[in-house]
This record gives structure tokens, sequence and C-alpha cells, in this order.
């Protein structure tokens, strides 16, 4: 009788097949990668004179690979474990994982770094030298070292180039006789190196290279199950579904897709107030998902460049163009702040907007040829379905109800 009743208080009692469902979050760095074990050591192998004899070495590092290849979370993971190793052994080691897209320009790099040590710095404007001058002061008087994680460096690098590297690397170049206390890793993507972006000053980098290969369709799957025990209440995904996911996602060896299919699959289960993932949530899951659309993009951008989007994808469906003009883009988007009940920004800053999209590969522009009313700037979506991205605009800003700084 006891039996009985536990397993139906169970049933009722989960009410979700999620168990902890921020273990799938954007945020969330599971303590152990599956299939980048051998690639962990190899940049413990880089790293290990920091922590045995502090201050003999700057190590610099690249990490590069595809999208969703585990680039950012191995980074964070070894500096994480880099840092506990240094507290059992006494030695005052950060490490600090700076998002280039995120902190764009060189300043605001260094100041990113100093106000982790000193959060009282004012706003006011340094000049890199003085920025230079006052990170390399406190980590002096600190006695700290620091691995400084550079991540999606090609935004940098198309924008403003790679003296960032330049002028950190010489910090400790120019005083020899110094301890030798900042490393650098630096991640790009593979696709950086086809981009034209110029990558010269990265050449010294190129002889500690970690490349992270794609993952296969076995691999993504054994990433697939461990996240769901992470993430899930036993026995609630299917092995068939798992498999599509994997199947599907191996197309581009994207573990980012895989999660956000298993997530978005799991959310669908929770919708139907079913208790299994099947087939047919993953297969709902993937009809309203592209793997080009990162949610992080969309929650890292601000509103308007949000609603500028959302005009653009809303322009090119209803439109069936390939390409919006600059002129329909505008008018649409003024219709949708009006939507939204927000101030349409000027023209020059929709511009500054546009290049900020194009930066982040999510739209792509080129300038007309003659016989579109003389010049004009056309607008497409390279990867995406309008209607997908549209949807997951709207969606977004739903959840986020304005709630930007
Ligand atoms: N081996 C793995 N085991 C478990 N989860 C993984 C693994 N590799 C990646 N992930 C997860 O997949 C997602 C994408 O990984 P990550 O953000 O590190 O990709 P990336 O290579 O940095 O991609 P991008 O080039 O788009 O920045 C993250 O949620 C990460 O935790
Ligand atoms: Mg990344």
């Amino acid at each position: 009788m006891k039996t009985k009743k536990n397993v139906i208080e169970e049933v009722l009692r989960k009410s979700s097949v999620f168990k902890e469902e921020d273990k799938l979050s954007i945020d969330y760095i599971p303590p152990y990668l599956p299939h980048r074990e051998e690639d962990l050591k190899k940049l413990s192998q880089y790293f290990r004179r920091i922590i045995e004899k502090p201050g003999s070495i700057s190590q610099r590092v690249m990490i590069t690979g595809g999208v969703g290849t585990g680039k950012t979370a191995i980074s964070k993971l070894f500096g994480k474990l880099m840092e506990d190793a240094a507290i059992k052994r006494n030695i005052n080691l950060h490490y600090l994982h700076i998002n280039c897209r995120k902190a764009k320009t060189n300043s605001m790099i260094l100041k990113y770094i100093i106000r982790k040590f000193n959060p009282r710095i004012p706003e006011r404007g340094f000049s890199k030298e003085e920025l230079l001058f006052m990170f390399e002061e406190i980590i002096k008087t600190r006695d700290a070292y620091l691995i400084i994680a550079l991540d999606e460096l090609d935004f940098l690098l198309k924008k403003s180039g790679s003296d960032i590297i330049y002028d950190l690397t010489r910090l400790g170049d120019e005083k020899l006789n110094c301890p030798q206390r900042l490393s650098l890793i630096v991640i790009v993507r593979d696709t950086a190196f086809r981009s034209g972006v110029d990558l010269s000053t990265l050449s010294t980098l190129q002889h500690n290279i970690i490349n992270l290969e794609k993952y296969t369709t076995y691999q993504l799957k054994e990433i697939l199950r461990y996240r769901i025990k992470e993430a899930f209440y036993e026995n609630t995904a299917s092995e068939e579904a798992v498999n599509l996911i994997a199947d599907i996602s191996a197309e581009w060896g994207d573990a980012r897709y895989a999660i956000e299919l298993l997530w978005r699959a799991g959310k669908y289960v929770d919708m139907e107030q079913q208790f299994i993932i099947h087939p047919e949530h993953v297969r709902k899951a993937k009809a309203d998902t592209h793997p080009s659309v990162r949610r992080e993009i969309l929650r890292d951008i601000s509103l308007h460049h949000n609603l500028l989007l959302l005009a653009i994808s809303r322009q090119l469906r209803i439109s069936q163009a390939a390409y919006a003009t600059m002129g329909e883009t505008k008018e649409k988007y003024n219709i949708i702040c009006e939507e939204y009940g927000e101030k349409p920004k000027k023209h020059t800053q929709i511009w500054e907007y546009i290049q900020d999209l194009e930066n982040y590969t999510i739209i792509s522009t080129k300038i007309s040829g003659s016989g579109v009313r003389g010049k004009t700037t056309l607008i497409g979506l390279p990867d995406v379905p309008t209607s997908v991205l549209e949807q997951e605009i709207i969606e977004f800003l739903e959840e986020k109800k304005y709630d930007y700084e």
C-alpha cells in the first residue's frame, strides 16, 4: 500500500520534468566536460609553471574551434580549477574571463580588469596609458598573478585590431627582471581565420594552440546524457529523443544547440503536462529554434537593437524579399517602437546598431547596385528563417519586460 501511495505522490509533486532547470542555462558551467578531458589536460600542462613557480613565466595560449564546441566552458572551468589549486598553495592567482563582445574596446577591457580589484575607480575618461599604469600598480601592490581570458576576441579584432594583446603582453615584456604576473588565454572562432581578420599579432600565440573539434553524434549523445542527469528527474528523457537531438545538432557539432533543443523539448513536455521527452517534443523544439539564433546575444544587445532586429525580420517576412532597404527597415522600426511604447532612435544611432548587428553576424548588409532609387544599404538575414527569429525576439522581450539597464 505504502509504495503505491508514494509513487502517486511523486508523480503529483513532479509537475515538471526539470529537477534543476538552471543547470541548462547559458551561464552554468558544468564541473565535468565529457570529451574535453584531454584538452583540459593540455591547457593545464601549458600553465603548470604558473602554479609551480609563480612569476617565472607568462604563458599565452589560444583556444579555437567552431560554435558550441566548448571553448568558453573549458576556459572557465580551467580558470576555476587553477584558482582552487592556487588557494591550496597560498598563491594569489585570479582568473578573469572577459567577453570581448561586451567589453568592446581596449579601455573597457582594462577598466573591467581594474574594477575587479578596485570597484571604486571612477567612470571618467582615463587614457589607455593611465589605465595600463593603474593596472600594473594594482597587481604589483597586491602581489597578484592573473590569467586573463579574452573570449570572442574576433569581435574586437574586427573593430579595433589586436593592440590589446600587444599592450597586455608588453606589460610583462618590458621589465624582464620583474616577476611575470600576467598570462593570457585568447579564444577565437575558427571562422576568424577565414574571415579576413588580421591575426598577425596573434601569431605569437600560435605556438600554443588548442583546437576544439566539432562534436560527433556519439559525443553529443554522451554530453546530453550527462546534462540530463544534472538537470532532469530520472527517466524523463527517452533514448530515442536523445538520439534525435544528437543527430540534429551533429550537423553543426554544436553542444549549445543540442542543449537548447533539450531544454525546449523539456519545456514542451511540461506544457503538455506529460512526463517523458519523446522525439515529437524534440521535433517541436527544432521547429522554433535555429542554431544561429543565440539567446545570449539577444540578452547582450540593447532593447533597441532587439527592436530593430525585430523590424528587419518582420519586414523580410512580410515582403518575402531577400533584402530590406534602410527606409523599409526604419519604417517598420518606428511602428514597432510605438507598439512597445518606446521612443525611436535617430538615424545615426540606427546606423550604428545596424553595424553592431552585422558585427554579431546576425544580419548581413550590402550596398544596392543602381536601380533601387540611388544607392542604399540592403539588409539581409543570411542564416535564420525570419519567422523563427521574429518569434524568438518577441518571446525574449516578453520575458525581459524591458528590464534593461
Ligand atoms: N563537453 C561538454 N560537456 C558538457 N557540456 C558542454 C560541453 N561542451 C560544451 N558544453 C555546453 O555547451 C554550451 C556551449 O558551449 P560553449 O559556450 O563553451 O561554446 P563555445 O565554443 O564557446 O561557442 P561560441 O563560439 O559560440 O562562443 C554550453 O552550455 C556548455 O556548457
Ligand atoms: Mg563562447
